[in-house]
């Protein structure tokens, strides 16, 4: 018996002396020197706020921007995403860049508006016809202009990203141009959208994205203007089942960054955005097409859901209500800007 307890003695002694060696409670030195952990002290972290799905043109552009960056800078610049309004709406996300809460965002052109009114052009109705003007458009001397215009707020502007052409989606059919009549329509915040839609007899109401769904479930609106991933990720169908293929605006995100978080990076960091945002431009452009032509095909198959197009003389119809929209911009905002815009598409 004493035998047997010296034994279990030695045995529990023996466990907590290897059970404190593995936790190192006995140990008095420090961590031993680590490359990699100092490395740490210099790593770069990006906050990239959005308020759309991963599953979306923006949603997938953010993530491959992070797997661009992180890969050629040998994951000395990291990028986080904060997707689907997580951190903020598209009415604080601007002001949370600008205090550099976060450093990313890519909102719509047309949430930029109150802050650059300018930005309005691109939100005029019928200004592009196609997606080959749209991708000159976005890439060209117009849309680099208005980048521009972003130091005067202390942003830096990088690049447009592309979603689209935006459609209507309502919960009965629009088609006919009198049948805006008194609908309540959600509206981005900008003020020419909110003309274009009292132009359409309509009753335009600006709200956040994140808050549309329950808008839409509580009835609070019959009918929006959006694309059709934005339209089918967020599951808008549902409710607003009637969609007309109507292309009468376009929806583009301004990409850009804190200016004072830009102007502390390194040369060869700015060199890896910037390398990083021009290598994957094209794709953006072909995954814009395919989401909203392979969320199109989908809807296309739900019986419950409705699509229509606009035949030639509808669309005039729709054209010639909205042509005031025009003469508002040039003579109240920025007649350069339009100019410059119609310009640029008729080139060839
Ligand atoms: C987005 O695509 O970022 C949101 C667009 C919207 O507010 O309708």
């Amino acid at each position: 018996m004493k035998l047997f307890l010296t034994g279990s003695f030695i045995t529990i002694i023996i466990l907590i002396v290897l059970f404190s060696y593995r936790q190192s409670i006995f140990s008095t030195t420090s961590l031993p020197y680590d490359d990699e952990q100092q490395g740490l002290n210099e790593q770069i972290t990006i906050h990239f706020s959005h308020v759309v799905a991963e599953n979306t043109p923006k949603g997938a552009a953010a993530e491959k921007f992070k797997e661009l960056v992180e890969e050629k800078s040998n994951g000395k610049v990291v990028v986080q995403i904060y997707p689907n309004g997580m951190l903020y709406n598209d009415e604080s996300e601007l002001e949370a860049l600008l205090e550099n809460k976060v450093q990313m965002i890519a909102p719509t052109s047309s949430k930029m508006t109150n802050a650059l009114p300018n930005w309005q052009v691109l939100d005029l109705p019928f200004i592009i016809e196609n997606n080959e003007q749209l991708k000159k458009l976005l890439n060209g001397e117009t849309s680099k202009s208005l980048l521009e215009e972003l130091e005067r707020i202390n942003v830096k502007g990088l690049t447009f990203w592309n979603n689209g052409f935006k459609q209507i989606a309502s919960t009965s059919p629009i088609v006919e141009v009198e049948q805006f009549k008194g609908k309540r329509v959600r509206v981005m915040g900008s003020d020419i959208l909110h003309e274009q839609f009292n132009l359409l007899d309509a009753k335009p109401i600006a709200i956040p994205f994140g808050e549309v769904y329950t808008d839409l479930k509580d009835n609070m609106i019959d009918a929006q203007e959006n694309t059709i991933s934005n339209i089918f990720s967020k599951q808008f169908h549902t409710m607003e089942n009637h969609i007309t293929l109507s292309k009468h605006g376009v929806l583009a995100y301004a990409v850009m960054m804190n200016g004072d978080f830009w102007n502390s990076l390194d040369a060869e960091s700015q060199k890896i955005i910037t390398d990083s945002l021009d290598e994957m431009q094209d794709w953006q452009f072909e995954q814009a097409e395919q989401f909203n032509n392979e969320n199109l095909t989908y809807l296309k198959a739900i019986p419950n859901v409705k699509i229509y197009e606009l035949n030639d003389l509808t669309k005039k119809d729709w054209k010639e209500k909205l042509k005031p929209i025009y003469n508002h911009y040039e003579k109240k905002i920025n007649n350069h800007y339009l100019e410059e815009l119609l310009n640029e598409k008729s080139y060839p």
